[in-house]
């Protein structure tokens, strides 16, 4: 009667109960990291986007006040055009979710490299058309176009970042 008492079949289930709960307890299913410290690259293009955000950030907010400073719009869109061109170089190849890395980049990064790249485009672009209507001192360019330029971020993640926030 050895397996006749719950309290000895919890003893036979426990081995391969506790490691499948705590797979299932891992972020939403994805494979093992990979052995070793993650690639900087992780931690520079996370560095890089979260300066493109604050400087998208700051280039609303002089848009909310009363009277925008359009210098610092400028400088703001400036940054945000250089860190933009190094976008491209921050996807090596392994280095994505599908690698095991904790990371939001999709692997859709390395099977459409094509849209990708025009993605990163659009952001250069945009943010270029921003320093122009900036420098030229039309507020009101400048107020429509922050919506082309988070149109740019929102084209970008919605295909290759997992969450879009
Ligand atoms: C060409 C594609 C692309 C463009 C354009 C883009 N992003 Fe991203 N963004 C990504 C990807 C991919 C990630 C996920 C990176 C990761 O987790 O490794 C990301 C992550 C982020 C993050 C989270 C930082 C992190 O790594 O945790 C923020 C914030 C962000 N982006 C803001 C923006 C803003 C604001 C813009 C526009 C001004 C923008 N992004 C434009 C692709 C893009």
């Amino acid at each position: 009667m050895m397996f006749a008492a719950p309290s000895k079949r919890l003893v036979f289930i426990a081995p391969v109960l506790i490691p499948l709960l705590a797979v299932l307890a891992g972020c939403g299913g994805e494979t093992t990291a990979p052995a070793g410290d993650a690639p900087p690259v992780l931690a520079e293009r996370h560095d890089n986007f979260e300066a493109i955000s604050d400087n998208f950030k700051a280039i609303r907010a002089q848009l909310e006040g009363e009277s925008p400073d359009l210098a610092a719009i400028e400088a703001a869109a400036i940054d945000i055009n250089q860190r933009a061109e190094r976008i491209s170089g921050h996807f090596p190849e392994g280095t994505g979710r599908d690698a095991g890395w904790d990371t939001e980049a999709l692997p859709t990064i390395w099977e459409k490299p094509e849209e990708f790249t025009a993605a990163q485009q659009k952001l250069l672009e945009e943010s270029a058309a921003m320093m122009t209507l900036a420098a030229s001192g039309d507020a009101a360019a400048v107020g429509a176009q922050v919506a082309e330029l988070g149109g740019a971020c929102k084209n970008c993640h919605d295909t290759f970042r997992l969450d879009d926030d």
